[in-house]
């Protein structure tokens, strides 16, 4: 696996990769790494001949200077996973590398970034967009490969992706991947006490069964049994739980809105002091 640093060595390596006529998959992190986004690498390792992932702690999508600040970063331990993961190529910039000079730019991402997520955090997609939009410019992918763990970042790209003409690229959306007992991995979860962690697994048990309950409930019952059951959990506050289209993130009043996809549920859950995020399919 090669360590690349500089903007000018990932085109210089992609650059005779593609001249060569070899498929890229491109697998964007922020390092703390664990097996969510090693699933990711997993799928872009089977459909591409190099895989490039790249590790970057994105500071314009973060809206809280506090939760940029205390984001764990751990580059040994990330690498060391990656290698064995089998992966070509680890882009680690810094923050000059990627920007050089301050990010300006305005996405017109429309209303799909403006609910839930976008809601919560004004500004987090807009700079979620800025990077994402840089990576598929200096890493020209053939792939690129995206969790649904954040479903709605998911929707946000793509909307992205059809603005800046990226259109040759394809974006991969990857299921969730959960502890045993159901919590969704993320990033985030060494933040929880013993106590917290032991409790969160709530969050994906709640919503899971919400599914059944669904299928002979209204639409507003499913969503306020749902807000209802997990405020129960200790340390647990829904900050928002919505019912969506999957592709336009629109949150839905009624299940006749639905189209053949199923509708999400996505919610975020306050832990604390840690904000944890996951959804459901509702598979009526
Ligand atoms: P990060 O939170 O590091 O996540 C990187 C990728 O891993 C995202 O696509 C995310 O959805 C996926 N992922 C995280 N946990 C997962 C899980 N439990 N199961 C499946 N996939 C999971 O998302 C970001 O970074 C950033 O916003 C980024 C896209 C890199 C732009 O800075």
């Amino acid at each position: 696996m090669e360590v690349i640093r500089t903007v000018a060595g990932l085109r210089e390596r992609v650059g005779a990769l593609k001249a060569s006529g070899k498929t890229i998959g491109l697998v964007p992190t922020m390092g703390a790494l664990h097996e969510g986004h090693l699933s990711l690498v997993e799928k872009a390792r089977g459909e591409n001949d190099a895989v490039v992932v790249s590790v970057f702690v994105n500071p314009t999508q973060f809206n809280n200077p506090d939760d940029l600040r205390t984001y764990p970063r751990t580059e040994d331990a990330d690498r060391a996973l990656l290698e064995k993961a089998g992966v070509d190529f680890v882009f680690i910039p810094s923050v000059e590398e990627v920007y050089p000079e301050p990010d300006t730019r305005v996405f017109a991402l429309g209303p799909v970034a403006e609910v839930m997520e976008g809601a919560m955090r004004p500004g987090h997609f807009n700079g979620v967009a800025q990077v994402v939009s840089k990576l598929f410019s200096m890493a020209s992918p053939t792939r690129a490969y995206f969790g649904e763990k954040d479903f709605q970042q998911i929707a946000v790209i793509r909307q992205m992706a059809r603005l800046e003409g990226f259109d040759d690229l394809e974006i991969v959306a990857c299921p969730i991947k959960r502890a045993a007992d159901g919590l969704a991995l993320s990033s985030r979860n060494v933040r929880l006490t013993p106590e917290q962690r032991a409790e969160a697994p709530g969050i994906h048990r709640v919503l899971a069964e919400s599914v059944e309950f669904a299928k002979n409930h209204t639409l507003a019952e499913t969503r306020s049994i749902v807000v209802e059951e997990i405020n129960r959990l200790p340390f647990m506050e829904v900050e928002y739980f919505e019912i969506a289209d999957p592709l336009t993130m629109r949150p839905l009043s009624s299940w006749d809105q639905e189209h053949e996809i199923p509708a999400v549920g996505c919610v975020t859950v306050y832990c604390g002091d840690v904000r944890l995020i996951d959804n459901i399919k509702y598979n009526r």
